[in-house]
């Protein structure tokens, strides 16, 4: 069984598709038709819907805006999930939606709900309106006819009069809603048809299921796991959920590491990662949109072994470990010792990835990673870089340069990086070792780049980073999002 509350009614579920979508359940089980459906596969934004969960200090709320068609509905237990037919106050628009009638935000008026309820979640979480932070809101949302201009106008203008919403009025009452849940001692799953969703509230329950059930997919924030289902049409007989662990779900300091839990998602781990490393912002701010930050998590981009995942060279060139547990034992890696093919890892039948641990001692670093891609904003890599070249008195002592999209792996340049040790920092031992690429890597070329460029770009990369250590003005290099 499991238990969530739609808007502020406790909704109880045990007997249902456990392959089914959070979108899936609100429009053809609730007739929700509010949300729509655009691409099924978390690239358009037409399913946001926006999710609360209790905050770290239990007495406030986490809204998250969602990408409705990748999420799982096993996955909401314990969680409150608002959409866009619950924003409306007696007959009064919320100010979110006001705002976009206002501003004319709306054209066919496809991707408005979306839109709105992407608006709602900034308005719930940021005090005031911020251009930046509004354009990152907002990146995981398409629109085709309207033009971005009236939308971003809409989120200023959205909190002109607003003092407080029915949420705000509820918040106490739906606080302790969901502790009820939470504290509730019944196993959370889904059944229907010889297909199950399973949700363990600690890693010893964990271990268990995946024990009996070895045939099980462990499923995260889903956001590429759920693209089976919705692009590959496969159904999973066994869903193991690891939201709910709350030992893959911390953040803390051990022993010289910072731990970070393999369910910990992107939103939640950019803190952390980002005070470790500042240059680190842009990359995560790029990795696909809010929406899929706000489900993604750090261990499902890891175990997923994706070529051209963002966050494994980053943890590769920070010297990162990775803990893989089963049953009755546990072992420490090397991240770059995870990968061992196409999509292959070292990951055994019922292991799984517990946490990522980083060396404190890399925040000394000049780390700086890089991700090209074709849109500035919810793309995928061609390739991804990530480098750090430690230097003492002007010779080089260290480096770790790692890259995505140019094998079939998360790699390092190895033959590049030797090239550099014992050398002078100059553009000379850079420009040798940016020769030196093509002994380190053969991309392949697909449809997100050629090999060529891949090459190209991966030397060009380790020249950008030279020149900014440097100082040179890196204005001249930023991505920046257009005005609009
Ligand atoms: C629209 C869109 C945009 C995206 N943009 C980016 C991007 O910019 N950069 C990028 O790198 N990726 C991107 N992705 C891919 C995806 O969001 C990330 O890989 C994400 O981190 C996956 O995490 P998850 O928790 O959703 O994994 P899930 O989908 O839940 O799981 C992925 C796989 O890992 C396994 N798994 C999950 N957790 C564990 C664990 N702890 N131990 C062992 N196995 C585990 C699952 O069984 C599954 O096979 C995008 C995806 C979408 C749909
Ligand atoms: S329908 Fe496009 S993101 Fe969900
Ligand atoms: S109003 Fe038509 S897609 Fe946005």
């Amino acid at each position: 069984m499991i238990r969530f509350l739609l808007n502020n009614n406790e909704i109880t579920l045990e007997e249902i598709n456990p392959n089914i979508s959070l979108l899936e359940y609100l429009r053809e089980e609730l007739y929700l038709t509010g949300t729509k459906e655009g691409c099924a596969s978390g690239d358009c934004g037409a399913c946001t819907v926006v999710t609360s969960k209790l905050g770290v200090n239990k007495s406030s709320l986490q809204y998250e805006a969602v990408n409705a068609c990748i999420v799982p509905l096993g996955s909401l237990h314990g969680r409150q999930i608002i959409t866009v037919e619950h924003l409306q106050r007696g007959e009064s628009l919320h100010n979110c939606q006001q705002a976009m009638v206002d501003n004319h935000g709306s054209q066919c008026g496809f991707c408005t709900p979306g839109f709105v309820m992407s608006l709602f979640s900034y308005l719930k979480n940021n005090e005031k309106p911020e251009r930046e932070k509004i354009l990152e809101a907002l990146s995981g949302n398409l629109c085709r006819c309207t033009g971005y201009k009236s939308i971003i106008n809409a989120a200023f203008s959205m909190y002109q009069d607003y003092i407080s919403d029915q949420f705000d009025a509820s918040r106490s009452a739906t606080i302790k809603k969901l502790e009820r849940i939470k504290n509730e001692d019944t196993p959370s799953f889904l059944s229907a048809k010889n297909q199950q969703y399973l949700m363990p509230r600690d890693i010893r329950e964990l271990c268990k299921l995946l024990h009996e059930h070895p045939e099980a997919r462990l499923v995260a924030g889903g956001t590429d796991l759920s693209l089976e289902i919705t692009q590959g049409l496969k159904k999973f007989e066994t869903l193991i959920d690891i939201l709910n662990v709350p030992q893959m779900n911390s953040v803390y300091e051990n022993n010289g590491h910072i731990i970070i839990g393999a369910a910990v998602n992107l939103t939640d781990a950019k803190a952390t990662l980002v005070n470790l490393q500042p240059n680190l912002t842009e990359l995560i701010e790029r990795f696909g949109s809010l929406q899929i930050r706000n489900r993604g998590t750090l261990g499902g981009n890891i175990a997923n072994a994706s070529p051209v995942a963002d966050m494994p060279p980053v943890l590769i060139a920070l010297n990162a470990n990775i803990t893989l547990m089963k049953m009755d034992s546990e072992r420490t890696i090397p991240l770059e010792e995870f990968y061992t093919g196409y999509k292959k890892t070292q990951l055994m039948p019922q292991e799984f990835i517990k946490d990522i641990q980083i060396p404190m001692s890399t925040r000394h670093l000049s780390l700086r990673a890089y991700k090209v891609s074709k849109r500035i904003d919810d793309d995928i890599s061609s390739l991804c870089a990530a480098i750090s070249i430690v230097r003492e008195d002007g010779l080089i002592k260290e480096a770790r340069i790692a890259y995505g999209g140019m094998a079939e792996v998360p790699k390092r340049a190895e033959i590049c990086e030797k090239s550099m040790l014992g050398k002078t920092w100059s553009e000379v031992t850079i420009e040798d070792a940016m020769a030196r690429i093509p002994q380190d890597f053969s991309p392949i070329s697909d449809f997100r780049a050629t090999a060529g460029y891949r090459l190209s770009v991966a030397r060009n990369l380790l020249k950008r980073y030279f020149l900014e250590e440097n100082g040179l003005d890196n204005e001249k290099f930023r991505v920046t999002h257009y005005a609009f």
